[in-house]
């Protein structure tokens, strides 16, 4: 039984009485501390695949289990990371931290609350910035402290949507590996869901990746690469070129290899 089960999941958005197919049976599964990317161009239900996994939208037909329960609405067991840093603007980054506990926690009190909360900052490489503002940060600070407020809340399903999307190229490789060392300690592990368009970052990351296609996963690549992974041994390496050309293949000229493709050495 995996931690995450889609089966056969439709969702239809209605707009101005035009109704637009979102997901059209959509299926997969995810084991339990399992990282698992989802690729796919724009427009193919990425966003709308993660809204139903966090439960911010219920399918139309189809089930979401969750631990082999039938799961509608959102949950303190799933946190969600998006693209656009969605912190409170008039709360500095620490408070921002501490109201997520808060949601999760409230009968912490208020030093192990801040302790906590100082904590997940630091992990993020924020100790000195806890006191500023979003808008005293730059883009990539603040989506490092979005990612501390959600690992703060201590979900067990860990969501994200294009989380590095919006970032500059040196910071998104510096956020990339803060993101995988933190998720390498023991007491951070988690499932996740990723949605990328970025190849690199999927095959760093993820330990299977979902290439999604007209509403629904099209094909699947298992990325083998032992943990814990460093990003420059990786990429020298023989094996990860060539699993990084099938995974170009599959995404960018979906070529017509078998659905799925076994990638990394199981070392
Ligand atoms: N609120 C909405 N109303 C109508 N159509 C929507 C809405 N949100 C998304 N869509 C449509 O649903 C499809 C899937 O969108 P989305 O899940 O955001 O794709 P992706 O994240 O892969 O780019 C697209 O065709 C998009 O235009
Ligand atoms: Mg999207």
């Amino acid at each position: 039984m995996g931690k995450i089960s889609l089966d056969n999941v439709k969702l239809n958005y209605t707009d101005n009485g035009t109704v637009y197919n979102a997901l059209d049976g959509l299926s997969f599964d995810v084991k339990e501390g399992e990282f698992v990317s989802l690729i796919g161009s724009s427009g193919c239900g990425k966003s709308t695949a993660l809204s139903v996994l966090s439960g911010l939208r219920d399918p139309d037909s189809g089930t979401l289990l969750i631990d082999g329960k039938p799961t509608t609405g959102t949950g303190k067991n799933r946190g969600v990371v998006f693209q656009h840093y969605s912190l409170f603007p008039w709360m500095t980054i620490i408070k921002n931290v501490e109201y997520g506990i808060q949601q999760v926690f409230p009968d912490m009190s208020k030093k192990e609350r801040i302790n906590e909360a100082r904590k997940y900052l630091e992990k993020v490489g924020l100790a000195d910035f806890v006191n500023k503002y979003p808008f005293q940060l730059s883009g990539g600070m603040q989506q490092r402290a979005a990612i501390a407020r959600t690992l703060a809340m201590k979900p067990e399903i860990l969501l994200m949507d294009e989380p590095f999307g919006a970032i500059d190229a040196k910071n998104r490789v510096i956020l990339q590996d803060l993101l995988l060392n933190i998720l390498e300690e023991s007491e951070e592990k988690k499932t996740v869901v990723f949605v990328t368009h970025d190849v690199d970052e999927a095959i760093l990351l993820s330990d299977r990746i979902l290439f999604m296609d007209q509403k629904k996963i099209s094909k699947e690549i298992v990325v083998n690469f032992q943990r814990p992974r460093n990003r420059e041994t990786l990429m020298e390496r023989e094996s990860y070129r060539s699993l990084r050309k099938k995974v170009v293949n599959l995404f960018y000229y979906e070529s017509e290899e078998k659905s799925e493709v076994e990638g990394g050495e199981g070392i």
